[in-house]
């Protein structure tokens, strides 16, 4: 009998299987197909100060390996979140969850994890600095130590929760940023969010997606998470949750090879909604083929 259990701090997973921010809802569609209890955690939409209706359409586009999404911060707003989709989503999944905050300004993130701050349910605040997909926030914090800092310290300052920068892949230095976020009291990070990228509709020759751009996710990016998983890892004394192109329990034992403590599951969920679950389920057997006894073993085993 294996091991799947792992940690993030003092939060006790039953595996490291967590479906990404965005691409699970709040969890109650999902709950209609299978037994959520079965992850390990929940990381719901990315959620902002006041409701959203997101970017215009289209916002999507395929590509080879994945797609592109600009879905632009649609969200119903942090009041609502707290009152509505997280009394609903306790009904159907009994763990603690990751809330995934979003904003425009350092008030915004602050005014939102305030919030959460009160909620027992959640048990990391992920902090969102990595959205390509709106103008004036979002990245914007996440490509300059600096800003990724300032908004870690403000967070930090009104709640005792353990807070997660979620980091941006569309840098030169991912290890500068993550080392600025973990000196300003991070207590852990998540990456990689998408990578900006762009696709033409060659016959009516302008962008698929109405926003031009959007962020790339899928398949394609497993190698460049991975790369980013284990430089910052091996740099940060702090956990690190890898996202990026996981979509099989293979791919959960190499994040964890390259240093996560947990990963998450994105785009593979649009792909097959199913993703979750059958990586729970084969993660027991793969790690039976492969000698592995314990999870917590083969965190950042690869030096
Ligand atoms: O556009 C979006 O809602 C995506 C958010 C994100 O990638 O963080």
């Amino acid at each position: 009998m294996v091991d799947t259990r792992t940690f993030l701090g003092s939060l006790e997973l039953s595996n490291p299987v967590i479906p990404a921010s965005g691409t699970f809802g709040f969890g109650l569609e999902m709950a209609e197909i299978y037994d959520l209890d079965i992850l390990g955690s929940i990381s719901i939409k990315g959620t902002t100060s006041e409701p959203r209706f997101g970017n215009p359409t289209p916002r999507i586009a395929e590509c080879c390996g994945g797609l592109i999404n600009s879905v632009g911060l649609q969200n119903p707003g942090i009041d609502a979140v707290i009152s509505e989709e997280l009394p609903a989503l306790s009904k159907v999944f009994h763990k603690k969850v990751i809330a995934n905050i979003s904003g425009f300004s350092v008030d915004e993130y602050a005014h939102c994890c305030s919030l959460v701050d009160s909620v027992d349910q959640v048990g990391i605040i992920e902090v969102n600095v990595s959205c390509p997909n709106v103008h004036n926030g979002g990245m914007a914090f996440g490509t300059d130590p600096e800003a990724a800092a300032a908004v870690t310290r403000a967070v930090k300052a009104v709640t005792t929760k353990p807070v997660y920068i979620k980091l941006s892949p569309n840098v030169t230095d991912i290890v500068s940023i993550a080392k600025a976020c973990e000196e300003a009291g991070a207590d852990g990070l998540t990456l990689i969010n998408t990578m900006l990228g762009m696709r033409i509709d060659i016959r009516r020759r302008r962008p698929v997606i109405a926003n031009r751009m959007g962020g790339f996710s899928g398949r394609a990016i497993f190698p460049v998470a991975l790369r980013m998983v284990y430089q910052v890892s091996h740099a940060c004394s702090i956990p690190v949750i890898g996202c990026g192109g996981v979509a099989s329990a293979a791919d959960v034992i190499e994040m964890m090879m390259a240093g996560a403590s947990a990963v998450q599951v994105g785009a593979e969920n649009l792909r097959n909604p199913f993703a979750c679950k059958e990586i729970v389920e084969a993660l027991p057997v793969e790690m039976e083929k492969l000698g592995i006894e314990s999870l917590r073993d083969i965190i950042g085993i690869v030096g």
